[in-house]
């Protein structure tokens, strides 16, 4: 009895190891610990998910009666009810399209609100409007509202310029003008200059104005890593499979990979002359590792010394003939 008491015992270990292994995974993924939107169980979803988007008729009234407001003729209160319901709407759709609906972050995350609350009055009394210096959603409160979850972006986004900026005057870009609510999008490179030379540009001189081109390089030379290191994995595990012995190559993946872990995070921090040197170190060691495996020289780009100095003295020299005859 007591022997085969013995032998189970690990046996429980590990279905309660695998067991607690699996719910650590549903919590991490599902912090609500709900499987379907309708499974939720969170009235702001709930009710906003009805709300329906307006038809294009009434876009157009819309429209019209918000040109009206624009050249400040005065508005009937049931414009901008319609306003507001649209934004609310919209912004479901944005949302649930959104990584955060995958990953079931509801709009009281950000908003607040009490999502137990199954009236409109009830779910909104504690929320505070957009407008009010103690709201979440309040233009310099953003940063903190999306460091709740993101932590390692506003660690470094708190030691820019554009923080500092945003604390004392408005002119600077919070976390929403860069990630639109509510798609929050990761933004690509070629979506860059339009949007940094809002401020940074000839005119207003914000900075420098080659910002906007300088990011878009920057984050080109990113996703060029990227292809690197996958490359510089590949080759790894195919040296490894084949018995060759990769200890020096993996050291230098493992630092190829630890540079692409924190580009998201060495982005934040804005200073594109360091986040160039970072990720230009990260291609390095990529570009070893591959070839500490193939023993193939990595491809760099090679240039004769003064070719074309060599060509330019050549072309002189011919044209200086021609007008000798
Ligand atoms: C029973 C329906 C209902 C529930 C529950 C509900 N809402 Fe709303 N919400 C609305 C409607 C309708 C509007 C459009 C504005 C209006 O008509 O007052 C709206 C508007 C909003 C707005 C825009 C407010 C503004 O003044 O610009 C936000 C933000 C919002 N809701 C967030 C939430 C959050 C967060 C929750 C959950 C804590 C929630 N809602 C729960 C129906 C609801
Ligand atoms: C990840 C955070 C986040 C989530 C989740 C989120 N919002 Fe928002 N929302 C914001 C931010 C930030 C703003 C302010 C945008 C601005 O200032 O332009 C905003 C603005 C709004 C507005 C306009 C409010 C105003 O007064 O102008 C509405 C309406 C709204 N959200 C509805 C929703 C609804 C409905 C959901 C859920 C389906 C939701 N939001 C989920 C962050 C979020
Ligand atoms: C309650 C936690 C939470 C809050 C608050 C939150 N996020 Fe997120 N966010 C997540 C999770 C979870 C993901 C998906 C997993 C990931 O990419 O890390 C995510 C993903 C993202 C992404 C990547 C989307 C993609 O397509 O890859 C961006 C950008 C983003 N969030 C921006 C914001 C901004 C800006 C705010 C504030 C307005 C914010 N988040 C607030 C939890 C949160
Ligand atoms: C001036 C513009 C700008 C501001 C301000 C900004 N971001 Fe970003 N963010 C970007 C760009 C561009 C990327 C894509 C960079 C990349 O490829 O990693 C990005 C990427 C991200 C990602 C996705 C990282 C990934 O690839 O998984 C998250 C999450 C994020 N930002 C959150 C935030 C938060 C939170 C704030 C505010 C504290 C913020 N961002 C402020 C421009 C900005
Ligand atoms: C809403 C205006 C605004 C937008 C949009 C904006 N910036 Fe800025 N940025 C500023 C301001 C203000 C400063 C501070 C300039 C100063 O005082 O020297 C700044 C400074 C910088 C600096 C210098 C950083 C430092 O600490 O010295 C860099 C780099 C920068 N921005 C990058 C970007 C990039 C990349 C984008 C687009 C993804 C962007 N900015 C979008 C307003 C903006």
């Amino acid at each position: 009895m007591f022997s085969k008491n013995e032998k189970l015992q690990p046996c429980w270990h590990r279905f309660i190891g695998i067991f607690l292994f699996f719910m650590y995974f549903i919590i991490l993924i599902a912090p609500t610990g709900a499987v379907g939107l309708d499974a939720l169980n969170n009235s702001c979803i709930d009710c906003h998910k009805k709300l329906s988007p307006f038809t294009d008729e009434q876009n157009r009234f819309t429209e019209i009666r918000l040109n009206h407001t624009e050249r400040n003729v005065s508005c009937s209160l049931e414009c901008h009810e319609d306003v507001i319901r649209k934004r609310a709407s919209d912004n479901f759709q944005q949302w649930s399209d959104s990584d955060h609906s995958k990953y079931y972050v509801t709009c009281d995350a950000c908003h607040g609100g009490d999502p137990a609350a199954k009236t409109e009055a009830g779910a909104h009394a504690s929320m505070k409007d957009a407008k009010d210096p103690n709201s979440s959603i309040y233009f310099k409160n953003i940063p903190d509202t999306c460091g709740k979850c993101h932590a390692e972006e506003l660690d470094h986004f708190k030691n820019t310029m554009h923080y500092q900026r945003l604390r004392s005057e408005s002119l600077a870009p919070s976390c929403k003008t860069c990630h639109k609510p509510h798609t929050f999008k990761v933004l690509k490179a070629s979506e860059l200059i339009p949007l940094c030379s809002v401020c940074h540009n000839q005119k207003d001189n914000i900075a420098t104005a080659s910002v906007p081109q300088d990011a878009k390089l920057a984050l080109e030379k990113a996703n060029e890593f990227q292809d690197e290191v996958i490359k510089a994995r590949k080759a790894v595990t195919e040296a490894k499979a084949s018995g060759k012995d990769v200890t020096s190559a993996q050291l230098d993946l493992d630092k190829a990979n630890a540079v692409m872990k924190d580009i998201p995070y060495l982005w934040h921090a804005f200073n594109l002359k360091d986040f160039d040197r970072q990720i230009q170190g990260g291609i390095d060691s990529a570009k070893k590792a591959e070839y500490k495996t193939s023993g193939v020289e990595p491809t760099v780009p090679r240039r004769t010394p003064g070719f074309g100095i060599i060509m330019a003295l050549g072309i002189f020299a011919v044209l200086y003939l021609f007008r000798k005859w």
